[in-house]
């Protein structure tokens, strides 16, 4: 029998990862879930912990589910742990986008400087988990999706020295949705290839005859501004929820020649979204704001003792799907189904433009010795500096995390395309640091 650990169990997501257990429940042996949280995040623990218990005693199964804040007595002997925790939970994110914004910079909780201070919150606390977990399960995988995904996995390899890790995040697959609809086909007629770093990534797609349709795809929604809607049926958002759909700019879309992520907005069209958020940000109304009220909605709803399955208001966040990925790994892994999904894995040359040892979000065959990613090549002139501009600023701020070093906190400011340097970069940095101080011993 399984034992499953999931620390950030108060999450909010957690019924989306039981629905997603439950799916599953013939091709995994589940014995016990263990949901772990903290002292602050108790009462949503209590909440949701006690939904899923409905849930799974709804579909009929003898799954023992525990709640506890003891994550050494959940770990002991656990096959897999996965990770959705927000250390400073949601408060944290308002300052995370709030702050850059007030200067008139991006407010992204996972790609921008708030991003960036997730990651140097989130750093220390996970490579504890890994110490823990190299006594206490010695052989268990980590099924990471606390963000910045990409860079919490690779922070676990390089520094926390544990391989058995993979990244996971629901980006690919709204991504491979929209590219089926967009060109009306079955996802499982279709045939893709994914490569970058987590919401850094660009995909390729074939249909059944082997012919490529990516030029299709990005002709038909991402150079006209109701592309998605059309491709869709009336899909407002991105994909997910957090991303307002704004156009591309058709002919830099077209010069591109690989579909870019949701993400990829920030980059591309840096002004616009920048005009958007700042708007949202006047009226108290950033993602961060609007994700909190939807929390509180949404824990109301999980109190009912009526409530047995996960309710469609989850939908509002933008993880949908989310469990499609953290549940299909287990149970690739488990089965050794050698299915290909897109996670955040060592390299080992799939990209040939970085070097063999980084994280990368690639597709890969899922077997039970891990993911094994497919070769992508290597990018174009157009992708390849930013690319490893990219890397380097993950690499230099997984290392700032770890040393609290202010200098080198500096340094990945300036690398992060998003955050513009000098004296503004130093306020920003300093607001931060000073916000977040309760979080950050290693500054
Ligand atoms: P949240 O604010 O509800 O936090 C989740 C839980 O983590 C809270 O109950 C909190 O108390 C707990 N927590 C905080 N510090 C902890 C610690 N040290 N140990 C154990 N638990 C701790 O967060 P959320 O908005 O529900 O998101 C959960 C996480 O999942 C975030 O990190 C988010 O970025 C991530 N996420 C990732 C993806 C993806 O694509 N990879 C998708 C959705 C969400
Ligand atoms: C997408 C991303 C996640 C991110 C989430 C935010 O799903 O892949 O990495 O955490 O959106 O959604 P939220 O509802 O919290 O704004
Ligand atoms: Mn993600
Ligand atoms: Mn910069």
């Amino acid at each position: 029998k399984i034992k499953i650990v999931t620390i950030g169990g108060g999450s909010s997501y957690t019924p989306e990862l039981i629905e997603g257990f439950i799916k599953r429940k013939e091709e995994l042996p589940i014995g016990e879930i263990w949901l772990v949280d903290i002292e602050e995040g108790k009462e949503k623990l209590e909440i949701v912990g006690n939904l899923a218990k409905r849930m799974v005693k709804a579909a009929g199964l003898d799954w023992e589910v525990h709640l506890t804040l003891d994550r050494r007595a959940a770990l002991k002997d656990a096959d897999f742990v996965s990770t959705q925790f927000r250390v400073g939970l949601l408060d944290a994110r308002i300052k995370d986008e709030r702050i850059p914004l007030s200067h008139g910079v991006i407010g992204q909780e996972t790609n921008g400087a708030g991003g960036m201070f997730k990651a140097f919150r989130t750093v220390p606390v996970i490579l504890e988990i890994v110490e823990d977990m190299k006594e206490l399960c010695p052989d268990a995988w980590l099924v990471n999706f606390t963000n910045p995904s990409g860079m919490v996995t690779e922070a676990v390899m390089r520094y926390g020295k544990w391989d058995k890790v993979v990244g996971l995040c629901n980006v690919p697959i709204m991504c491979r949705k929209i590219a089926a609809g967009a060109l009306q086909e079955k996802e499982e007629d279709l045939f893709f290839r994914f490569g970058g770093l987590n919401h850094f990534h660009w995909h390729r797609v074939w249909n059944h005859e082997g012919v490529e349709k990516t030029g299709e795809v990005l002709e038909s929604v991402y150079t006209k501004p109701d592309g998605l809607k059309n491709a869709m049926q009336g899909l407002k958002s991105s994909g997910v929820q957090n991303i307002p759909n704004i156009a591309f700019l058709a002919d830099q879309i077209r010069d591109l020649g690989i579909i870019p992520c949701m993400y990829h907005r920030y980059y591309y069209i840096t002004d616009d979204m920048l005009k958007e958020e700042l708007e949202a940000f006047a009226k108290g109304e950033t993602r961060a704001e609007l994700v909190k009220k939807t929390e509180a909605e949404l824990f109301e709803l999980y109190k009912d003792p009526d409530l047995n399955i996960k309710p469609v208001q989850l939908e509002k966040r933008g993880g949908a799907f989310y469990s499609d990925a953290a549940c299909e790994l287990i149970a690739s892994i488990y089965n050794d189904k050698k299915t290909t999904m897109v996670v955040s894995t060592r390299n080992n040359g799939a990209i040939s433009d970085l070097p063999d040892d980084v994280v990368v979000e690639v597709s890969s065959i899922i077997t039970a010795g891990g993911p094994v990613p497919i070769s992508w090549g290597s990018f174009d002139s157009s992708t390849r500096g930013l690319l490893q501009l990219m890397k380097d600023m993950e690499l230099t701020t997984i290392k700032a995390a770890v040393t609290g070093d202010y200098g080198t906190a500096q340094q990945a400011f300036t690398l992060n395309p998003l955050v513009p340097s000098g004296k503004i970069a130093g306020t920003i940095l300093d607001e931060l640091l000073v916000a977040h101080k309760k979080h950050l011993p290693q500054f």
